[in-house]
């Protein structure tokens, strides 16, 4: 079932997105995960606006939102048995399938590769524009190339604003980080995790009954582009990220300072920095899920308040803590 809730956008604003996106216009959605910047996956001058708005190089593959799993033959070939599991179970959610496509994928979409990414997103708005438009819907996150997804229509507007033909505003995202990306191309008896998200290794292996890899080596994949959303630099903020520990957090943080830099800390309110004023620290929450919700509008304050540094103490590596700690560690690798 879809999560419901309040959503200042109206059931005007999605026939007015239905009509733009079927005349090759952009809206910017939310989602569950981040707001996506979609356009009419089978206009190719739609799809090629989206990666001009976003600053994105051309060879970089969009996912395509579909309303549900009766679009997997559609867009994919060869559907295997394990995707149709995973589409049953976890669509509409956060999680992206990689499979091989079908000819109504197209170049502009798979950036030329021989796989299409897909995923049925969980989120009213979203939803209710995807079954009144039909077909599917290339969406990457709604941010400038290389800046930190968006969490909010605020933050669409503040970062791509004009060049956007409509912002539906759903309120803050549910989960904010984006999906989990599997691949079922490569080998559909090797799931394999490209992306980490809300979905873990231990959901899909408790649907599938096989284990799933964790492709955790292409974060720099300088030649490939087989998910080059995992570049190292891709999820980071103007400010240098580093990751600390609860116990070295104001140590590290007195050494910055007196090496010239402006630290901004972000730690749970109960981690000791005797040195830093109020305005030099924000408080991140303690469970994972929580602090998942709040990441990117953390950064994004953190750039906000002129930081160099933004010194992060990163919640437990599990669950949604997985992803967490996956995205600040590119920030960190992509400014070190
Ligand atoms: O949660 C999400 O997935 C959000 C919302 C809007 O749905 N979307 C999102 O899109 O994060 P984007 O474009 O920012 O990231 C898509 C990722 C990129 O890392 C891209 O390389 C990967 O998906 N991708 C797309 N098509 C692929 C393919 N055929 N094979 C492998 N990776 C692919
Ligand atoms: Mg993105």
């Amino acid at each position: 079932m879809p999560r419901m809730f309040p959503s200042p956008s109206t059931p005007a604003d999605i026939d007015r997105a239905v009509v733009l996106l079927r005349s090759g216009g952009l809206v910017a959605l939310p989602t569950e995960t981040v707001y996506g910047l979609a356009a009419d996956a089978s206009n190719e001058i739609a799809v090629r606006r989206i990666f001009a708005v976003k600053g994105r190089p051309a060879s970089h593959p969009v996912i395509v939102h579909v309303a549900g799993a009766t679009a997997l033959d559609a867009w994919a070939r060869d559907v295997p048995e394990a995707a149709r599991r995973l589409a049953d179970v976890f669509w509409p959610g956060p999680l992206t399938l990689v499979l091989p496509r079908s000819a109504r994928a197209l170049d502009v979409v798979t950036g030329g590769q021989d796989t299409v990414a897909l995923r049925a997103p969980d989120h009213p708005l979203a939803l209710a524009v995807l079954k009144a438009f039909g077909g599917g819907l290339a969406a990457p996150s709604a941010n400038r190339f290389g800046h930190v997804s968006p969490t909010s229509a605020e933050h669409v507007r503040v970062d791509l604003g004009v060049e956007v033909d409509l912002v539906l505003d759903g309120g803050p995202c549910a989960i904010g980080v984006e999906s989990t990306i599997v691949d079922l191309a490569s080998d559909p008896a090797v799931p394999t995790i490209l992306r980490s998200g809300a979905i873990t290794a231990g959901d899909l292996e408790r649907v599938l009954g096989v284990a799933v890899r964790l492709d955790r080596d292409d974060a720099g994949m300088e030649g490939g582009v087989r998910a080059p959303g995992m570049l190292a630099a891709h999820y980071a903020p103007r400010a240098g990220v580093e990751l600390v520990s609860a116990s070295a957090a104001a140590e590290r943080a007195a050494v910055l300072t007196a090496a010239g830099s402006h630290v901004l800390l972000v730690a749970p309110a109960d981690v000791p920095a005797p040195g830093l004023t109020a305005e030099e620290r924000l408080d991140a929450p303690v469970e994972p899920a929580d602090f998942a919700r709040v990441l990117y509008a953390l950064l994004r304050e953190a750039d906000l308040r002129g930081a160099s540094v933004v010194l992060v103490v990163p919640p437990a590596e599990s669950g949604l803590g997985i992803a967490v700690r996956d995205r600040l560690r590119r920030a960190a690798a992509g400014r070190g």
